[in-house]
């Protein structure tokens, strides 16, 4: 059936600043939805650009979404919020008619997580609630969140596909997923008017192809592939590698990169879904590519890419580590047309142009 395009559809987008967020945005605006997009300035930095205060809310927009503008050539609204304060949820509602919601908003470092459970619980979980119970204030029955493939815990079986069995995560930031998932099916199954759209990334990675907009982690990068990106361009020594004796081709990890622009296509096509008057329930798909990649396959990747060696050490096993995990997502195709088609070598050529063109990432420090 015809699946209607967004123009005028309203989209609420939490956490609008950051990585993945920031990359749906640009596919969002440029089918022609309209964006409200929120954020805390957590894990974000405001306006480095100067831009006069953008719609006289007294809050400058993250420097990311200032780059989003000026890359599609069109606008969105953007409020400072925090999902922990719900007035400041209400404030939004109440300005905007908003037929969809996109809920990216999360901490997202895994050891952290383990250190600071309550930050975690108080942030992803009650923050979660918080937003879809003015969402029900508010009348507003659609929303996409944003999960990911670490609800699967350590694989049964591969590859991963959505019928395999969640709950068995080991670390806090993976539970809160967990957790949010089983909201979300209780939400819908006491309202039978709602629908929630469930996207287990894998492993998103690479940037905008303008090397614009990207990954731009605090501090020392937990994940493999902005680690790998800042070895190449100086700013660190070596890229080490944790673990060398799983059972895969090469004995390191093995993982399903998928590149964020594929995960923004996914967005627009889940968007486009969502609003549909039909899209009722609970739909989940993963979001991935099909294939595994070890880490030493995106070091060689990444190397031909940039032209930069990587130099590593093999190290022990970073504990809570699977040795492999990659997704099936026939599911999410046949349902919404959707598949990933972009290659690692895409994935490292795109984030090295970020890296490259933006060493510090937002920061003009
Ligand atoms: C990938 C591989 C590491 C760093 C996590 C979260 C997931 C999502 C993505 C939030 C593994 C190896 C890594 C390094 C290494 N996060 N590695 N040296 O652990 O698959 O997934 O991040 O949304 O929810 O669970 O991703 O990039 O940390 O690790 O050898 O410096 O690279 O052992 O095999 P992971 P990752």
């Amino acid at each position: 059936d015809c699946i209607m395009s967004g123009t005028g559809k309203t989209i609420f987008v939490t956490g609008g600043g950051g990585y993945v967020a920031s990359h749906c945005i640009v596919g969002l605006l440029e089918e022609d939805f309209n964006v409200i997009a929120v954020d805390n300035f957590v894990n974000c930095i405001k306006d480095q650009s100067g831009t006069a205060d953008i719609n006289g809310q007294g809050s400058l927009m993250p420097e990311s979404l200032v780059r989003v503008q000026k890359l599609t050539g069109k606008s969105l609204t953007f409020y400072e919020a925090d999902l922990c304060n719900i007035d400041s949820l209400r404030s939004v509602f109440t300005k905007h008619k908003i037929d969809g919601v996109i809920h990216f908003a999360a901490l997202k470092a895994v050891g952290e997580s383990c250190a600071l459970p309550l930050k975690y619980y108080g942030n992803n979980v009650m923050g979660s609630s918080n937003l879809m119970e003015v969402m029900m204030e508010f009348g507003v029955k659609k929303i996409v969140f944003s999960s990911s493939a670490t609800v699967y815990g350590s694989p049964e079986y591969l590859p991963l596909d959505e019928k395999h069995p969640t709950g068995k995560c080991t670390n806090p930031y993976g539970k809160t997923k967990f957790f949010m998932e089983e909201i979300m099916k209780d939400v819908c199954a006491a309202n039978n008017d709602w629908g929630c759209m469930l996207l287990r990334y894998f492993n998103p990675v690479g940037a905008h192809p303008s090397g614009d907009i990207g990954e731009d982690p605090q501090g020392v990068p937990n994940n493999l592939m902005p680690y790998i990106a800042q070895v190449a361009v100086g700013r660190r020594e070596k890229l080490m590698v944790y673990g060398h004796d799983y059972d895969t081709p090469d004995g390191t990890g093995v993982r399903d990169y998928i590149h964020v622009m594929d995960i923004a296509d996914g967005h627009v096509a889940a968007a486009r879904a969502l609003v549909h008057p039909e899209f009722l329930g609970v739909k989940i798909y993963n979001l991935g590519t099909g294939k595994g990649a070890s880490v030493l396959d995106v070091v060689k990747a990444f190397e031909e890419a940039s032209g930069q060696k990587v130099p590593y050490e093999l190290c022990p096993r970073r504990a809570g580590d699977v040795g492999s995990s990659y997704a099936t997502c026939e599911l999410v195709y046949k349902e919404l047309g959707w598949k990933a088609k972009l290659s690692l070598y895409d994935m490292c050529k795109d984030m090295w142009t970020w890296q490259s063109k933006n060493a510090k990432g937002y920061r003009k420090d």
